[in-house]
């Protein structure tokens, strides 16, 4: 950090931002395994909020990948750097008052414990998109646990890559249990919470 010189104090704070958009910002941090259904889920939490009047920016692991984070694959190492620069790319949204939703697998707890860290803890909100791996697979959307299955790719998420259940997220919503509405309607109504302003 030599020859560095931050102007944080200077900038202007979250709080004139959120005043602005009348909301609060909040960095809603969607984990679980591919398959889960954690781009569903958050494209359905942006389109109701967008209804609702508040300012949202969706991060997915796969957008982020094909763009700021195109030089990383899927080593622990690389997951580790795609979700540093996913937290820091949040913590930017949030500090300008945007309610910022991240859908990345987010493996680790090492990795979920890293985002919350950078991000704050008054700001990161973690929800467990919870689903069992047979399940994901079964649902296999985009191919690619067969591709797995097959050897064709290598380190995949829940076959020959870890996946470590959060324990402490805020919120977990069970996708194979419950309808798509149903689960949908459970993260509408605890963000809403969270994001209203402080004198709705
Ligand atoms: S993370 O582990 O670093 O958080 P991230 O959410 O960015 O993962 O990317 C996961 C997406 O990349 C999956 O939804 C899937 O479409 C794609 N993908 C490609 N290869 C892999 C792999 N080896 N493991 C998991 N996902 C993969």
């Amino acid at each position: 950090m030599d020859n560095i010189f931050p102007i944080f104090n200077t900038l202007l704070s979250v709080q004139d931002k959120e005043k602005l958009l009348n909301q609060r910002s909040l960095v809603i941090w969607l984990v679980g395994l591919s398959g889960s259904g954690k781009s569903t889920m958050a494209r359905g939490l942006e389109n109701e909020l967008h209804k609702l009047g508040y300012l949202t920016q969706i991060l997915d692991g796969d957008n982020l990948r094909s763009g700021i984070n195109n030089n990383l694959a899927f080593t622990e190492g690389d997951r580790k750097e795609n979700i540093r620069r996913a937290a820091e790319v949040s913590k930017l949204f949030a500090n300008c008052g945007v309610i910022t939703i991240c859908s990345l697998i987010s493996p680790t707890n090492e990795v979920r414990a890293m985002a919350k860290t950078i991000i704050g803890i008054d700001k990161y909100y973690e929800v467990f998109i919870s689903c069992p791996i047979e399940v994901c697979e079964s649902r296999d959307i985009k191919g690619l646990y067969k591709k797995a299955r097959q050897g064709e790719i290598k380190n995949f998420t829940g076959i020959d890559s870890p996946f470590e259940e959060p324990v402490n997220s805020d919120l977990v919503i069970e996708t194979d249990k419950y309808s798509l509405e149903y689960c949908h309607n459970q993260l509408v109504e605890n963000i809403l919470e969270k994001i209203k302003p402080e004198n709705s």
